[in-house]
C-alpha cells in the first residue's frame, strides 16, 4: 500500500471488492483476462486521485467509489489495448494478456471493460459526469492513434509528444480530479488542472523509465518506446543536443523501428542530459499541480494530493 491510500483506507477497500464484484460475466475467458489484469497488482493510482479530490472538496455521498471503479476500468482497458500495440510482453510483473492469450482476446477484453465503465456510469445517471467521461476516453483513443501514426518519425517535436501525452495519458489524471470536484460541487478547473499537471509529470517520468528503470521494479520491459520506434521527451532531448553523428543515429535507429541499437541509444541520451531535462520538466508539472490545490482548504487529503505529486516525480515504479 502507497501511502495516500492510507486516509482512504476504506473507500479504497470499497472500491476494490467493487473492481471485483463489476467484473462478473458469464463469459469464462471474459472473466479469466479480467481477473488476470485486475488482480496483477496495479498502483490504482486514478481511484486514489477520484476518492482524495472528491474528500478534499469536502464530499459526502457515496458515488466517489463508484467512479473511482470506472475509472480503474477505463485505465485497465486502455492498458489492455496498448500493449498490443507496443507489442508488450510484460506488464505488472507478469506476461502481458497479449502475451498469454493474444491480441484479439486482449483488445476484446478491454472492450468489455470500456463498455462495464459505461454501464455503471449510466447506472450514476450524472449527464455532465457521462460527458466528461465520454470526451476523456475519447481524447485517450486519439492521443494512442496519433502516437502510433507518429511512430518511425524521428522528427517529432516536443510539442508533438507533449500534446501525445497529454491526450493518451493525462485526460484520465485530468478527468480523475475533475469528476471529485464534480460530485462535491466544487470548483472543477483547479482540480482538473492539478490532474493535468500530474498526468503530464507521470507519463514523462514513465518514458524516463522505459530508458533507464528496472524491469523487476517497473514490472515493464525497458526500451520498448524505442523499438516501437517512439520519440520520447529523452530522445528527443538528446536529438536535438547531441552531436551531428549522434543526431543521425538516433533518427536511423527510430526509422527502423528497432530495440538492438538500446544500449548505444541510452548512453546516448544520458550523455546529452535527456534524462536530467525530462526529470526537471516532470518536477516543474508536479509543482504546477501542488499549486492547483491552492485554494483548496487544509485536510489529509489535501496533503495527500501533494504527496501524490510528488510521488508522480520519485517513483521508481
Ligand atoms: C501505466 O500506468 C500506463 C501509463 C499511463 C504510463 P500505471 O503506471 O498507473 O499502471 P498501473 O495501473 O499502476 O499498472
Ligand atoms: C501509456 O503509455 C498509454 C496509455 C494511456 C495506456 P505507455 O505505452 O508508455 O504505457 P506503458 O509503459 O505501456 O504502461
Ligand atoms: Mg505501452
Ligand atoms: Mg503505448
Ligand atoms: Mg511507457
Amino acid at each position: 500500500m502507497l501511502p495516500f491510500h492510507r486516509s482512504i483506507k476504506q473507500e479504497f477497500s470499497a472500491v476494490n471488492q467493487l473492481i471485483i464484484d463489476q467484473l462478473q460475466s458469464d463469459v469464462g475467458l471474459v472473466e479469466n483476462i479480467g481477473q488476470y489484469i485486475v488482480n496483477s497488482g496495479g498502483k490504482r493510482l486514478r481511484p486514489v486521485v477520484v476518492l482524495l479530490s472528491a474528500l478534499a472538496n469536502g464530499y459526502s455521498g457515496q458515488q466517489h467509489i463508484k467512479m473511482a471503479a470506472i475509472i480503474e476500468f477505463i485505465h485497465t482497458a486502455t492498458l489492455l489495448h496498448d500493449d498490443v500495440v507496443d507489442v508488450s510482453a510484460l506488464r505488472r510483473g507478469r506476461e502481458t494478456a497479449n502475451s498469454h492469450w493474444g491480441n484479439a482476446p486482449s483488445v476484446l477484453v478491454g472492450d468489455f471493460l470500456y463498455s462495464r465503465a459505461f454501464q455503471m456510469l449510466v447506472d450514476i445517471a450524472d449527464l455532465p459526469i457521462m460527458g466528461l467521461m465520454a470526451d476523456a476516453t475519447n481524447i485517450i483513443s486519439e492521443g494512442e492513434v496519433q502516437q502510433m501514426a507518429n511512430a518511425g518519425n524521428a522528427e517529432v517535436s516536443e510539442e508533438m509528444y507533449l500534446q501525445v501525452i497529454y491526450r493518451k495519458t493525462a485526460t484520465l489524471f485530468e478527468a480523475a480530479a475533475q469528476v471529485g470536484a464534480c460530485l462535491a460541487g466544487a470548483d472543477q478547473a483547479s482540480m482538473a488542472a492539478y490532474g493535468r499537471h500530474l498526468g503530464m509529470a507521470f507519463q514523462i517520468v514513465d518514458d524516463v523509465l522505459d530508458y533507464q528503470g528496472d524491469a523487476q521494479t517497473t514490472g515493464k520491459n525497458v526500451g520498448d518506446d524505442l523499438a516501437e520506434g517512439k520519440m520520447t521527451m529523452p530522445l528527443i532531448f538528446a536529438r536535438d543536443n547531441g552531436d551531428s553523428a549522434g543526431r543521425r543515429f538516433i533518427c536511423d535507429t527510430i526509422s527502423n523501428k528497432t530495440a538492438e541499437n538500446f544500449a548505444e541509444i541510452l548512453a546516448l541520451v544520458q550523455a546529452s542530459g535527456g534524462i536530467d531535462y525530462s526529470m526537471q520538466c516532470a518536477r516543474q508539472e508536479a509543482l504546477l499541480a501542488k499549486q492547483a490545490l491552492e485554494n483548496l482548504p487544509a485536510s489529509n487529503f489535501k496533503t495527500q494530493l501533494s504527496d501524490l505529486a510528488d510521488f508522480s516525480v520519485s517513483r521508481l515504479n
